[in-house]
């Protein structure tokens, strides 16, 4: 009996699309019954991929960050598997981890996890070249400016040229603003003013002409559009972008506490229209109420060129907020209220929202999507040197 349903399975969906679901519950019901399925089979088959939902929604992925000990991780990768489309390195991408050393590159931890994408049909974003954070005394401590200039540009040729052609995008520059909307003080601005964001995002167009290449930041969609951070970082990538700097997006972290879920929206409007995409990029959130989730989220589907969301990790215990239970599944890998939530109103938005463009997307690794109607459409600029600027979906979502 096993082995018949499981041959007639495919056939059944996909001759039956309109009762792929029932078709799917009678089966898993009898597999059941013979006990095979674990509880994480049990719950991912009967609640809804958020990534596949998302993607209905005109999407290209919602990610989740990893790194090798949590793709090792059975549990946890299964519910990758499952539910996410896209994996960001948490950490095996930062310098500190690439080039501890000078010239010495470690790309063990990076390779596994583009390896593991690779073959289970998941995107990744590139996370990060350029930071201040978990960045070797080596860098901090150089005081010329040409000897950062050839440091940066040997660090993001090399990190980003190796896996060319395999990530979606790349956080090339992290967490450069302070707080008022100007350059944090860094080894990069202390010696290169902003003149480093030049440098960093042409070599990294030149290492990888497919990646879309993002600027990522935090506080940034937290506090509201009139914040001087968002202002600030808004106003700066439309200038470096109009003066010809290869910037395809603005990445914002949204690490939030309860209750910012409101301000995202606004914040995030602001600055998806200073540049050709947007996402959120590492969403996490204090307590992780179903609303704010949902606010949170919505707000990356109500906005046209806001390409994805990423959540910082899976499950509360191995978050970097541990404390605070922050993520969509709790300690024994069960969804919580936030997932549920999350599914039901997306999920019942992709019944009222209709295709009019397909966009066939100018690279292998990006999964042809189809898009939205507009009802309005947000005017971006165009990256003067961006070589996908044909593939930026130019849609807009119901209002
Ligand atoms: C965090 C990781 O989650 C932690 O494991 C690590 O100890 C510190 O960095 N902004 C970023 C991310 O851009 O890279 C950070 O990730 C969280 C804040």
């Amino acid at each position: 009996m096993l082995y018949s349903v499981l041959l007639i399975l495919p056939a059944l969906v996909a001759a039956a699309p309109g009762v792929k679901l029932e078709t799917i519950r009678d089966i898993d019901w009898e597999l059941e019954l013979l006990g095979t399925r674990t509880p994480l089979e049990r719950r991912a088959r009967s609640e809804k991929s958020i990534d596949a939902i998302f993607k209905s929604l005109g999407k290209q992925y919602f990610g989740t960050a990893a790194d090798r000990n949590l793709l090792n991780n059975a549990q946890n990768s299964e519910i990758i598997k499952a539910d996410f489309g896209q994996i960001t390195p948490e950490n095996s991408g930062k310098w500190q981890t690439i080039e501890a050393t000078q010239n010495n590159f470690n790309f063990n931890d990076l390779d596994f996890l583009v390896n593991w994408a690779q073959t289970n049909g998941k995107l990744v974003r590139g996370h990060t070249t350029v930071w201040h954070s978990q960045l070797p005394n080596w860098v901090d401590q150089i005081n010329n400016k040409a000897t950062l200039t050839s440091v940066i540009q040997n660090h993001v040729t090399k990190e980003i040229g190796r896996y060319a052609g395999k990530i979606l995008q790349w956080d090339v520059v992290n967490e450069m603003f302070d707080e008022s909307g100007g350059l944090r003080s860094s080894v990069f601005s202390r010696l290169l003013g902003e003149d480093f964001v030049r440098i960093a995002f042409e070599a990294a167009r030149k290492a990888d002409p497919a990646a879309k290449l993002y600027i990522n930041d935090y506080n940034t969609v937290e506090k509201g559009a009139s914040y001087k951070k968002t202002t600030g970082m808004a106003t700066y990538v439309k200038k470096w972008i109009a003066a010809g700097i290869p910037i395809d997006g603005i990445g914002a972290q949204a690490h939030l506490v309860a209750g910012e879920a409101g301000n995202v929206a606004p914040s995030l409007r602001l600055l998806c229209a200073a540049a050709p995409e947007c996402a959120l990029t590492e969403v996490d959130i204090v307590q992780a109420s179903a609303n704010d989730y949902v606010n949170t989220i919505k707000a990356c589907v109500d906005i046209a060129n806001c390409v994805g969301v990423t959540v910082w990790g899976v499950r509360d215990p191995d978050s970097w907020r541990a404390a605070s239970n922050p993520l969509l599944f709790n300690s024994g890998y069960s969804t919580k209220p936030a997932y549920g939530a999350l599914v039901q109103t997306l999920g019942a938005m992709t019944a009222t929202y209709k295709p009019t463009t397909t966009t066939v997307q100018s690279t292998a690794i990006v999964p042809t999507s189809t898009y939205v109607a507009p009802t309005t459409v947000i005017q971006v600029p165009s990256s003067a040197t961006s070589v996908a600027s044909t593939s930026v979906p130019i849609i807009a979502c119901k209002s």
